[in-house]
């Protein structure tokens, strides 16, 4: 039976907002990290923000230089998919948020990865078992859902889906731990898991009323902000973890449905259509310098 003691090595797939991020942490916490992307450019943005983060660290006397310099000495950055998952023991899944993108990867892990090795997806809504069948190990395969900035939030929920046995939920709750996250457990899977269905029904209601003219996404925010006490509006929110994702998680979930209310609203559609996907554009309902 795998144990905690037994990872070693975390392959992460997916360079984008949260698979970097998820790297690093992980390589903090000790274990060895290939992150593995298909765009080059994603690898070397990922590669420069471990360094910079890293030597920011040691700056603020958070992290000694010996410290720094393993966890940099850990981390790998690599387009070949073969030598990201070879000898790896779990693997976090942070693709692009795509159903079809992520079921492929998956096939494809479970004909790479070590037989022992646990496939876990970082997907905001799309529940496990979706993606299990594409493997022949479904009892190795749960959600493991990290926050934005993966570094700094603390929860991750972890989902098991009706094959995942114990001894990987086990395992996975046990490295959330590790990485000094506090993992929830759910104990059946749902679409959007208990985070973003709440976060989704604000989401919608605040693009009703700006789609509608009665506020605008800065009014929305503030209303927000001053009232319920969240750190960020909804509209801020979606500027962070990308407009881009708030589109195709639309369009993921329309797909499926094909109910009219699923649908992208109407200001959405137009961010994603001009590109303004937040702040990894510099623009999304607010500019960036
Ligand atoms: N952004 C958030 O706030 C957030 C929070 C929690 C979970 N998630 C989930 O994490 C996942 C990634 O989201 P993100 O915001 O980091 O997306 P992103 O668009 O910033 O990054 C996705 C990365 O995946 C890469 N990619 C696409 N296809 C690939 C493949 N076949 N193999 C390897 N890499 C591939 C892209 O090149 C890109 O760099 C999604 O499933 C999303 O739902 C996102």
């Amino acid at each position: 039976m795998l144990k905690i003691d037994d990872i070693k090595k975390i392959c992460v797939i997916g360079a984008g907002n949260m698979g970097h991020q998820i790297s690093v942490c992980a390589a903090l916490a000790g274990f060895n990290v290939t992150c593995n992307d298909i765009s080059q450019n994603m690898l070397d943005n990922a590669k420069d923000f471990a360094q910079t983060y890293l030597k920011e660290r040691v700056a603020k006397g958070k992290l000694t230089e010996e410290q720094a310099n393993l966890a940099l000495a850990r981390l790998t950055f690599t387009q070949d998919l073969e030598q990201a998952t070879g000898g790896a023991d779990f693997v976090i899944e942070a693709a692009v948020e795509n159903l079809d993108i992520k079921r492929k990867l998956f096939s494809d892990l479970d004909r790479i990865a070590p037989p022992h090795a646990i496939l876990t997806t970082n997907s905001s809504y799309i529940v496990s078992s979706r993606i299990a069948d594409a493997t022949k190990r479904p009892e190795k395969v749960c959600n493991m859902h990290f926050f934005n900035p993966a570094l700094v939030m603390k929860l991750v929920e972890v989902v098991q889906n009706p094959h995942t046995s114990e001894e990987t939920i086990q395992l996975a709750m046990d490295l959330c731990q590790k990485l000094g996250k506090i993992g929830v457990r759910l104990k059946k899977e749902i679409y959007g898991f208990v985070v973003n269905r709440v976060l989704t029904a604000i989401k919608n209601e605040a693009l009703f009323l700006a789609d509608a003219g009665i506020a605008t996404p800065e009014e929305i925010d503030t209303a927000i902000v001053n009232a319920l006490g969240h750190p960020m509006g909804p509209f801020k929110l979606m500027d962070l973890t990308g407009i881009d994702l708030a589109y195709q998680i639309c369009m993921e979930r329309y797909k499926e449905s094909l109910d009219p209310k699923d649908k992208p609203s109407p200001l959405l559609v137009e961010k994603y259509v001009k590109q303004e996907f937040g702040k990894k554009t510099n623009k999304g309902w607010y500019s960036y310098a």
